[in-house]
């Protein structure tokens, strides 16, 4: 048996969450089963967990969690054995596949990612989809020509997970970093992981009046798009990237053409879901070697299992902050 957070729909059609305990025999088909120590909860999560599933799930009864890290507790796939310690992220696991928001997971070993020696389960699920994705998208600016001596690189959405680890790893690789939030009241929690300088959001929310502004930005992590998406645009220098993240602030990007016809901008689009598996365990070895684990705990807010309805719906809201590493056992 092992406890679970498990989604069934009503009559009325709307899905609900209940923390319930399953038979080993409900798990999924797969290769490995995995005893899952934590798990997290990201933006996705709190759609999965909304009553229309966020057209995200597939099926129910449905079991949500998009990442997960423990130790393999069986495996029939030759690359794992029993005891080995595990992390994943992506796949649409927790939305077309029962994820993370249980003691036991079964899923393909192609999913899997064996962690990093420095990376405890915890400290994986503070990283979570949302830190991997913050690497995933420093790693592709790099690859644009980002240096630090470049200029600042704006992290919009700053406050929430994506943003919190972006900025952990820019102030680690010497990046001067910006932050935009909409919660001043996170100024030194910001601060404190790296951030040389506030912006607030309202600074950035208007709709563009002109194509070009001031050219402001060497780089761009944007957890946000819509409107704030739009504008950042016009702000970056020549020939300088903005990797597109997220959509915290909207789908409808009301961009002008002009930055990219006269500066050269670019927009990288990053997918954080079908990451082959090379550049999975090239993303997780940069988190080992440039995440300081020390400015990641305090990006954690502890939770237990039976919190994480009410967290999926706090997430959606804007009220979270950093990073929930969820104690599956506790
Ligand atoms: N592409 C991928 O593979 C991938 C992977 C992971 C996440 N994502 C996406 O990235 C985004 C961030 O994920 P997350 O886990 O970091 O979520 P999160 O913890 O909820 O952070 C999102 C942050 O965006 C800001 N925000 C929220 N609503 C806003 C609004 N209306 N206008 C402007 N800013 C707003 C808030 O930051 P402040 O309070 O600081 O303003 C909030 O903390 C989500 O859209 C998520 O779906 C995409």
């Amino acid at each position: 048996m092992f406890r679970a957070i498990l989604m069934e729909k009503g009559e009325d059609g709307a899905a609900t969450a209940r923390l319930a305990t399953l038979k080993d025999s409900a798990l999924p088909a797969g290769e490995v089963t995995v005893a899952v120590d934590y798990t997290t909860v990201n933006y996705k999560d709190g759609l999965c967990l909304s009553a229309s599933g966020g057209g995200l799930v597939r099926s129910y009864p449905h079991v949500p969690g998009i990442d997960f890290a423990g130790v393999v507790e069986a495996s029939a796939d030759a690359r794992y054995r029993p005891g080995d310690r595990v992390v994943l992220t992506g796949w649409r696991v927790g939305e077309a596949w029962w994820g993370g928001f249980a003691e036991k997971a079964r899923v393909k070993a192609d999913w899997l990612v064996r962690l990093p020696e420095t990376i405890s389960t915890r400290a994986a699920m503070a990283v979570g989809t949302a830190g991997f994705t913050a690497a995933q998208a420093l790693m592709a600016l790099e690859a644009q020509g980002l240096r630090p001596d470049q200029g600042e690189v704006l992290v919009t959405g700053a406050a929430g997970g994506v943003g919190s680890i972006a900025l952990a790893l820019l102030a680690r690789a010497g990046y001067a970093a910006a932050a935009v939030t909409g919660r001043p009241e996170t100024a030194d929690y910001l601060t404190g992981l790296g951030a040389r300088r506030i912006v607030p959001r309202a600074e950035l929310a208007e709709a563009i009046r002109k194509p070009l502004e001031a050219e402001t930005w060497a780089g761009c992590i944007d957890a946000v798009g819509g409107a704030m998406l739009a504008r950042v645009l016009g702000q970056m220098k020549a020939g300088a990237s903005v990797a597109a993240v997220g959509n915290a602030g909207g789908v409808q990007v009301p961009a002008n053409i002009i930055p990219f016809l006269l500066r050269g901008v670019n927009l990288l689009g990053i997918n954080s879901v079908t990451v082959p598996h090379a550049h999975r365990v090239a993303i997780w070895d940069r988190l080992a070697r440039d995440l300081d684990l020390g400015l990641l705990e305090r990006m954690i807010r502890p939770a237990v299992l039976a919190e994480v309805p009410a967290l999926g719906a706090a997430i959606l809201k804007g009220e979270v902050q950093g990073r929930v590493v969820v104690d599956v056992r506790a």
